[in-house]
């Protein structure tokens, strides 16, 4: 390709050979690809970089949730207490896991629910607006879900949601919460932004916003499993993400919650309770009041579903053995790498990486802009002939991220030279 001499991919190879982290791409199910035209295709499999949208299947789950099918099968309702992982303390086999990938403390994190449900739960909690400070900051770039979450909050709580969300470019948070921070009663931010990548001082704006006044919250969609977090430390008021995409623990998958350790006994939240919000010891007393605990726990509602927490012990349990320190230093070299190829591609072509560039300030995606383009077509190319997997937010960015568990430099490589081929409407 232009002016990077890895013609064949072998230098790819090597550095796939070299490199300190082996990969587990053994460990998962990656969508087969045959047919290499242009060159540019792969053995057999796909070279897929969507792990920022769903992340692929470790093969390890089968057997992990045939094992709950074979415990319900022969156990019924007993299963409750005698499945191998008896199903009513499940939840807690996932609670220091968590903790551990996010940077909290156990009491701190619980895996419940879906994402936007978690958005939810936490704002009945911690957004209490009043008519001197409502504002909910969000950015510009907010995902969807996020905007029409804090819209409805506001909406609920008798706001105009048109004035009271504010929607701001990241450079521009840190000033407005200097000027005007005692109007803002939550910030809730993506610490990795979903459409550009970009990776946020997570610090700066949390002790920014405390300093103000207001409640911090991170969704940590795009973060999670993708970059080393210390939520503790950094003080954040909670947090929320989901579990399907560097986490692959299936589509729709469980979500995970945090609240600072410093609001866990504050018995003045407002929280919507179930019989999962009390008290385990008491809870089948069936009282007709909640018996609160001083954990995250206790914004549970439901009882968990045991099927859909099988995957997400399965993906705790690798992040644990491979450990995000050792996953992130790989995430820099594969982004690094495949960053050089990219700009070697966009170079003579109209198409740039949008991504800061200083790999302190992203995680593994790399945002492309193609100018001109629609970028549908263009990635269901790469998807088609090329078997490389990328995924698109219209109408035009394409987006990449190398997954360090399961991503090779070789599938940097196929990803950029198969882009190259359809900028420029070769091989079909
Ligand atoms: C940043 C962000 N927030 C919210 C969501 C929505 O998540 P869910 O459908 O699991 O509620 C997504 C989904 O991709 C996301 O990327």
């Amino acid at each position: 390709m232009t002016d990077v001499t890895d013609v064949t991919g072998q230098q790819a190879l090597d550095l796939d050979a070299a490199d300190p982290l082996p990969t587990r791409r053994a460990e998962f199910r990656v969508p087969p690809f045959s047919g290499p035209p242009g060159g540019a295709g792969g053995p057999g499999e796909a070279a897929y970089l969507a792990g920022n949208s769903l992340g692929l299947q470790p093969k390890a789950l089968r057997e992990r949730i045939g094992a709950e099918l074979d415990d319900w099968a022969r156990l019924g309702v007993e299963g409750h207490t005698r499945a191998r992982r008896a199903w009513l303390p499940y939840h807690e086999l996932l609670r220091e896991p968590a903790a551990a990938l996010v940077g909290a403390r156990p009491a701190e994190v619980v895996v419940m629910n879906s994402l936007t449900v978690n958005l939810h739960l936490m704002m009945v909690s911690f957004y209490r607006p009043t008519p001197r400070r409502h504002v909910i900051v969000i950015e510009d770039s907010a995902f969807p879900s996020d905007s029409y979450a804090v819209r409805s909050q506001a909406a609920f709580h008798g706001y105009d949601p048109a004035e009271a969300v504010v929607r701001l470019a990241p450079e521009d948070v840190l000033p407005y919460l200097r000027a005007s921070g005692d109007r803002v009663a939550l910030v809730l931010l993506g610490t990795v932004n979903y459409l550009t990548g970009e990776l946020l001082d997570m610090d700066a704006i949390t002790a920014a916003g405390r300093a103000a006044g207001a409640i911090v919250g991170w969704d940590l969609a795009h973060a999670a499993g993708n970059v080393p977090l210390r939520l503790h430390e950094t003080g954040a008021d909670w947090a929320a993400w989901c579990s399907y995409k560097y986490l692959n623990a299936g589509p729709g998958s469980l979500a995970g919650a945090f609240v600072h350790e410093r609001h866990l006994a504050d018995r003045s939240l407002p929280k919507f309770a179930g019989w999962w919000s009390t008290d385990p010891r008491t809870r089948f007393e069936m009282a007709p009041t909640v018996t609160p605990v001083d954990t995250a726990d206790s914004w549970q509602v439901s009882n968990p579903p045991i099927l859909a927490m099988a995957p997400v012990l399965v993906s705790l349990e690798m992040f644990g053995q491979t450990g995000m320190e050792a996953l992130r230093a790989k995430s820099i070299r594969l982004t690094g790498y495949l960053e050089a190829l990219l700009d070697s591609v966009c170079a003579d072509r109209p198409a740039r990486v949008i991504t800061p560039r200083d790999p302190a300030r992203r995680g593994a995606q790399l945002s492309v802009r193609v100018s001109g383009r629609d970028v549908g077509p263009v990635s269901e190319r790469l998807r088609e002939e090329f078997g490389v997997y990328t995924d698109t937010r219209r109408p035009d960015v394409i987006r990449m991220a190398p997954t360090p568990m399961y991503n090779t430099f070789h599938d940097c490589w196929r990803a950029a030279t198969a882009l190259e081929t359809v900028l420029d409407g070769g091989a079909r």
